[in-house]
């Protein structure tokens, strides 16, 4: 079994989170200039498999983990469903880019990444759908009742449009994006915040379906635009998904406090992205515009931010 190396790269949400849990559509795309990476090296003559993830200082035993370990449910999982019953010795390294908590897809990513990785070590060669589909099962360990959109941009590495239930639709893109991506450095679990909305939804239902949909209105609409190329009507249905999200209760002083900079510098939109009450805002702006954008928000207290160009997409499903 020669090593192997696997890279998958992180998210961001561009329009439609939390709303896309209640089965309306969402739209994200993925992040290149993020990744989650492991490397798997055979162990044969060890007595264990070992886990390492030096920026997290893990250095942990396998055959020792708790049943419940999000490691050892990720690989349970992912060797039940290639119908094996034993790991062979072996060393998982783990590194990462992508912040935790913070709405960048760090979860679905290491879901995407250890099921491409093992079953590739372990010499299968599963599509795309079939990564998704177990990371899918490993992302619903770890958040309890995730949509799905998070593995499934993560899986096939292209901006998607993305209903529950339905095959995801990839969208050939008109125009390139130009974002600016930046943390507000507050961190927030994505499984807090979803339990939140639901228990908004149950104390307010008519209140909670009308955001969802007209979330899912202004969905529609962007994928129309990002189709077509038009950068000035994405830009300005990102910060009206913003105003909705905030208006939901997920939306915090930090995140408004960027968004609000980024549209007084000139950008096209604004919005939170991912599950919201801290994490990232993604930032649409012209690509002359981007340095300042970004240099602003780091002087307004972001505690990270950069730039990244989405490329235009030669349509292919
Ligand atoms: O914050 P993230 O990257 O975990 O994104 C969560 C997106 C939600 O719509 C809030 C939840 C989901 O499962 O789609």
């Amino acid at each position: 079994m020669p090593s192997t190396f696997t890279s998958v790269p992180g998210k961001s949400i561009l329009f439609g989170e939390h709303a896309v849990v209640y089965g309306y559509p969402a739209i994200a795309i993925p992040l290149d200039s993020i990744a989650f990476k492991i490397k798997l090296l055979p162990r044969p003559t060890e007595k264990n498999s070992m886990i390492i993830n030096e920026a997290l200082g893990e250095n942990l035993v396998f055959e020792e983990l708790e049943l419940q370990h999000t490691y050892r449910t990720a690989i349970t999982t992912i060797l039940h469903e290639l119908k094996l019953n034993k790991l062979p010795l072996m060393e998982i390294r783990l590194s990462s880019t992508i912040p935790i908590a913070s709405g960048l897809g760090s979860s679905a990513a290491f879901a995407v990444c250890f099921v491409r990785a093992l079953s590739a070590f372990l010499g299968f060669k599963l599509s795309n759908e079939k990564v998704n589909e177990i990371a899918y099962q490993i992302e619903i360990f770890q958040h309890g009742t995730p949509s799905g959109i998070d593995n499934t941009v993560i899986a096939f590495n292209k901006p998607v449009f993305f209903k529950k239930g339905y095959p995801p639709e990839f969208l050939m893109l008109g125009a390139p994006l130009n974002l600016v991506i930046a943390d507000t450095g507050v961190r927030s679990k994505t499984k807090e915040t979803v339990a939140q909305v639901r228990k908004f939804k149950e104390s307010d239902p008519l209140v909670a379906d009308e955001i969802f949909q007209k979330i899912g209105d202004v969905v529609e609409r962007a994928k129309t635009e990002l189709e077509n190329g038009n950068s000035y009507a994405v830009g300005s249905l990102m910060t009206e998904n913003h105003k909705l999200l905030t208006r939901l209760g997920v939306s915090c002083k930090e995140l408004d406090h960027l968004v609000d900079v980024s549209l007084n510098e000139g950008a096209l939109g604004a919005k939170l992205c991912g599950s919201g009450r801290g994490g990232n805002i993604v930032v649409l702006c012209d690509e002359e515009k981007a340095a300042h954008i970004k240099t602003m928000l780091q002087n307004n207290g972001s505690t990270h931010c950069f730039i990244s160009k989405i490329k235009m997409t030669e349509g292919e499903a």
